[in-house]
């Protein structure tokens, strides 16, 4: 493994699902770098294999053909133990649903991934400037009944990130927030790629989310049908009349990105 590996990589990478009697090929053939520092968003309409592409980087789930390489090593020939490993040691989820366990407090749930790893010590001491840099100092005695929409996904990010990741997914994660909370979350990804160098893959299908991101590459029916730059939008409405464009049109070719 080489450090100067481009931190994901995914090369042909193919996924099946069978539901019934049909099998639906979520994914065709998907080649994707990204690069170290790179804030991307993956768009697409519904069931268009966004989710699948996430899972696949992080190693939920495995390809039927392809492969799958972070910071230069194949993941998809690791164990079940190696992958879980890997997970909780190089890559930071954030879902649309917070998956924060009721009965513990939100300082708890923060310090979990760092528990069953075995760092707490490592994870106590980043806890505070982590804590004030989500605006979370006052609520962490809390369980998450008692926190907000927008404080519970600030403490699922706290909790993605209390291991140094170098890598953060995020799977719709303003999908359950309101606009003002949703642009906040936005701007806190993008000062963890700025300021901390992380690489960041963000899942959406919201223009005013993806403008916060770097590059954007649109799925269509388990493919890769563009791939542009945000830089040269001035804001999100001219953004989403791009990519209405681009998913209305019936003309698209295959990119790898
Ligand atoms: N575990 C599964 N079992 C069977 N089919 C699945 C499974 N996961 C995904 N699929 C199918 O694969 C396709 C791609 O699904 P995926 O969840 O990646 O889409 P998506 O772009 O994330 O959609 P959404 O915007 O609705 O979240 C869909 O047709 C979906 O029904
Ligand atoms: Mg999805």
């Amino acid at each position: 493994m080489s450090s100067s590996a481009v931190p994901v990589k995914v090369e042909g990478a193919s996924k099946k699902f069978r539901q019934g009697e049909t099998i639906v090929e979520a994914l065709k053939e998907v080649t994707l770098n990204v690069e170290e520092g790179e804030f991307l968003t993956v768009m697409g309409a519904s069931g268009s294999g966004k989710s699948t592409l996430l899972h696949l980087i992080a190693g939920l789930t495995k390809p039927e053909a392809g492969r799958i390489c972070i910071n230069g090593e194949d993941i998809t020939a690791l164990s079940d133990r190696k992958l879980t490993m890997f997970r909780r040691r190089r890559i930071g989820i954030i879902f649309q649903s917070f998956n924060l366990i009721p009965t513990l407090t939100a300082r708890e749930n923060i310090l979990l991934p760092a528990t069953a790893d075995g760092r707490l010590a490592e994870a106590e001491k980043a806890l505070p400037t982590l804590l004030s840099r989500l605006a979370l100092e006052s609520r962490i005695s809390h369980r998450p009944d008692a926190l907000s929409g927008g404080e519970q996904q600030r403490v699922a990010i706290a909790r993605a990130l209390i291991n140094q990741p170098s890598i953060v997914l995020a799977d719709e994660p303003t999908g359950s927030l309101d606009s003002v909370n949703g642009q906040i979350l936005c701007k806190l990804l993008r000062e963890l790629c700025d300021k901390d160098g992380r690489t960041i893959i963000l899942v959406t299908h919201e223009p005013s989310v993806a403008i916060w991101s770097k590059r954007i590459v649109v799925l269509k029916d388990g493919r890769i049908i563009s791939n542009f730059e945000t830089s040269t939008f001035k804001d999100s409405h001219s953004l989403a009349s791009h990519y209405q464009g681009i998913v209305e049109s019936d003309k698209n070719a295959v990119v790898a990105a």
